[in-house]
């Protein structure tokens, strides 16, 4: 009975984690579409529960007290952390947690190098195990502190690029295998010093390499980071010799570098050129001047912009960051309802990267409770702009920036934008006339057919709303 038992702890432990791992694949796909998503997040919470306690009961040796005194602590901390977070802070908080990620994989790191004695297998492989997942440790760990600081704003969002900043990284790079290899080929523990060089060189490559992107690459960097966390979590698996870690952070780092990607396609950014930092920096070479943008910035009053509603056959609301910070989508959601209660076509545009974290807009009008079939990414509607009556901006900026297709000295030169200024009018509410988030000047403000409606978004879109009701 006694020596049948670590057996069956066995064999439970692996249904347990085929079980989580299933979950955590169906929560990934879940995770894919509006509809499906909160069915995805349930799995995804069954699947981390069922790894947890799988894990913790069928360790041979368990310090109960401590680990539940840990977990408790640390499941209140983050709960009331994302019960507390604003949607538009959500970026920060991410960022935050791949640094977890990252410093946890890194003292795991240095307590299987200093008690190796649990480790089954060759000494050599299990040093490459730890190094592997020290040097993606402390790199996501350094990368995330700087792009957390960056989102919250405590840090500037302009690139900081030094000079000859590809031979740093390279030098960076080899620095930590050299001192890699001595920590692999010392005896015992005494490599610990090499160990912690590795560290510190692994540390920096991550702070300059998220410190030479600019701001409006930032939506990249967060998803390359959380994709780091999943290989540091996988490399963390084979040190550990945990099969689900292995598979969970596999899952995180492709999803996440395939999210990348994607991201990249959609700004029209070369994936590589994010990684290695520099983007939405200067100018590129030989880029002409750019041009003043010429003309005034008109405005339109709230009378002016219900009549033109009234009036309208199509109208595209385009929601922005700023719509996320008024909280103004459920007074969008309630104007779209009452023009189409009026026979009007309306439409909501989504820029990929609208907003501060993928999918921000999308979630924002979920909640809002706008149908799913009248919200278009931009490929889908950009060519209807020329037919569109009237355009709603609501709070955004960079991704309805003609510049970025005109102006070659633009740091979002390149990137796909919203092409609202083919519309008959535009309407553009937001509180003042400043930049968006990369910072530059918005030539759509000085179109002949655009206008300001200055003010918060919520405020203003409350007052439209009233107009619209005839109150
Ligand atoms: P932004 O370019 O940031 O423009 C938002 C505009 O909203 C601002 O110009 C601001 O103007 C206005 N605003 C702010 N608060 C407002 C309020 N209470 N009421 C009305 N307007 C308000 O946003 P966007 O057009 O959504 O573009 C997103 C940008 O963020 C891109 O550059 C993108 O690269 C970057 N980014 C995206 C992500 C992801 S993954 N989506 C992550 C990080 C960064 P005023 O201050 O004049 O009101």
């Amino acid at each position: 009975m006694h020596s049948a038992l670590p057996t069956l702890n066995s064999a439970l432990q692996t249904v347990a984690y085929i079980v989580a791992g299933i979950l955590f694949i169906l929560s990934l796909r879940g995770l894919s579409s509006q509809e499906t998503a909160r069915r995805g997040n349930r799995y995804g919470i069954i699947g981390m529960a069922a790894a947890v306690v799988a894990t913790t009961l069928c360790a041979d040796k368990v310090a109960y007290a401590p680990l539940l005194g840990a977990l408790v602590v640390g499941a209140a901390i983050g709960a009331f952390m994302a019960a507390r977070v604003a949607m538009t802070a959500m970026p920060e908080l991410v960022a935050l947690l791949h640094s977890f990620v990252g410093a946890a994989a890194v003292i795991v790191g240095y307590a299987s190098y200093l008690d190796p004695a649990g480790h089954a297998g060759s000494r050599t492989v299990l040093l490459i195990e730890i190094f592997v997942d020290v040097f993606i440790g402390a790199l996501t760990f350094t990368g995330s502190v700087i792009a957390f600081g960056k989102l919250r704003g405590s840090i500037s969002g302009k690139p900081i690029l030094l000079p000859a900043r590809h031979m740093l990284n390279l030098a960076l790079v080899v620095g930590s295998v050299v001192f890699g290899v001595m920590y692999v080929q010392a005896p015992e523990a005494t490599g610990l010093v090499p160990l912690l060089v590795m560290t510190g060189l692994s540390g920096i490559l991550g702070v300059h390499l998220v410190v030479a992107i600019g701001g409006a690459d930032m939506p990249v960097v967060v998803s390359m980071l959380n994709s780091y966390s999943g290989w540091t979590a996988s490399a963390a698996g084979f040190m550990l010799s945990n099969d689900l870690l292995i598979v969970v952070g596999a899952l995180v780092g492709s999803s996440g570098a395939i999210l990348s990607y994607i991201m990249c396609r959609a700004m029209n950014r070369s994936i590589w050129n994010v990684i290695f930092g520099g983007f939405g920096a200067a100018p590129p070479a030989g880029a002409p001047k750019p041009a003043a943008p010429v003309g005034d910035v008109k405005e339109v009053t709230l009378d002016e912009t219900a009549e033109a509603l009234k009036n309208a056959k199509e109208v595209v609301f385009v929601p922005g960051y700023g719509m996320a910070v008024a909280r103004a989508q459920h007074a969008v959601q309630q104007i779209s309802e009452i023009l189409r209660k009026q026979g009007t076509n309306v439409r909501f545009a989504i820029h990929p990267v609208a907003g501060r974290l993928p999918g921000h807009m999308n979630v924002l009008l979920a909640e809002a409770a706008v149908p799913y079939d009248i919200v278009l990414e931009m490929d889908e509607i950009n060519a209807d702009f020329p037919r569109t009556d009237v355009v709603m901006v609501v709070g955004a900026n960079d991704i309805v920036n003609p510049g970025a297709q005109t102006d070659a000295s633009s740091p979002i030169y390149g990137m796909p934008v919203l092409e609202v200024w083919k519309a008959k009018q535009v309407v553009i509410l937001k509180r003042s006339r400043g930049a968006g988030y990369a910072g530059v000047d918005n030539p759509l403000f000085y179109e002949s057919n655009s206008a300001m409606l200055l003010g918060d978004a919520k405020k203003t879109m409350d007052s439209l709303l009233g107009k619209l009701r005839g109150e």
